[in-house]
């Protein structure tokens, strides 16, 4: 069991990229972090590197059940749920477009970055609701902003972020209230597997509107787009 008072995270697709660091951040901060990922041993290798304070379990967000599961048994081995990042996502191949790319590939990228997502909330919140705290992080991009579409690149990729933000929206309206503030962050363009070589930040820097979304105090904001921790147009 984690010290009384010691918040606990949990953090989609933390293998390795944003999510990892985000988890990294987060045990700096004196939060218990649980790592999840898709194939275990990622999960575990990932948390060896973060010290006792993290702890691996595997998550598939594409899983019906799999979000509720994590959740029951985060509470039921810690005691508590603080803090729930919606970190894992997946990206349309390079040279999608809106009117040729296929059906079940549209719907591989909604089913990651919206609906599981969706799930993950629909898992955590009662959770928080009960305690009357929480914070869920929805990491999303600024090519979910429909401001600032301005080509047809990733197509579906863009219309998941933009669903995770009318989703940020409701769940915030939802949890108002609570205790339990919604947000979404964007959280740069980063070296990682997602991002590529070619990205101005590392991908520890651009876990830190995530976290700071995550470690909001009781007056924060919900129901928000921020990116460098500034409000950003929807
Ligand atoms: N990098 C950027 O420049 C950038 C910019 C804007 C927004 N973002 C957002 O930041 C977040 C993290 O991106 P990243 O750059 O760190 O990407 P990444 O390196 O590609 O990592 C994505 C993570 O998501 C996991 N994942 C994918 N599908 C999953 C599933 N069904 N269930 C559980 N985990 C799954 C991956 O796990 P596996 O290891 O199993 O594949 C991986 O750990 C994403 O939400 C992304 O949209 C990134």
């Amino acid at each position: 069991m984690p010290e009384p008072g010691r918040r606990v995270a949990v953090v989609t697709g933390a293998g390795r990229g944003i999510g990892l660091e985000i988890c990294r951040r987060l045990a700096r901060l004196d939060h218990t972090v649980i790592l999840t990922a898709r194939a275990r041993v990622s999960a575990e290798q990932a948390a060896a590197g973060l010290g006792k304070a993290a702890h691996a379990l595997q998550l598939d967000v594409t899983s019906p059940t799999g979000p509720a599961a994590v959740a029951d048994e985060v509470v039921d081995r810690f005691g508590r749920l603080d803090v729930w990042v919606n970190n894992a996502a997946i990206v349309d191949d390079d040279g999608t477009r809106p009117s040729t790319m296929g059906m079940d590939a549209i719907a591989a990228v909604l089913d990651t970055n919206l609906l599981g997502a969706w799930r993950c909330a629909q898992a955590a919140l009662p959770h928080m609701r009960r305690a009357g705290y929480g914070r869920i992080v929805n990491v999303t991009s600024t090519l979910g902003s429909l401001a600032s579409v301005t080509d047809a690149t990733d197509p579906a990729y863009r219309v998941s972020k933009a669903a995770l933000h009318a989703l940020t929206r409701v769940l915030a309206f939802e949890a108002a209230g609570t205790g339990v503030l919604v947000n979404a962050a964007s959280p740069g363009w980063a070296r990682t597997a997602m991002g590529g070589p070619d990205a101005p930040l590392a991908a520890d820097e651009a876990a830190a509107t995530p976290v700071w979304l995550a470690t909001l105090p009781e007056n924060g904001p919900t129901g928000g787009l921020f990116h460098d921790r500034q409000p950003y147009p929807w």
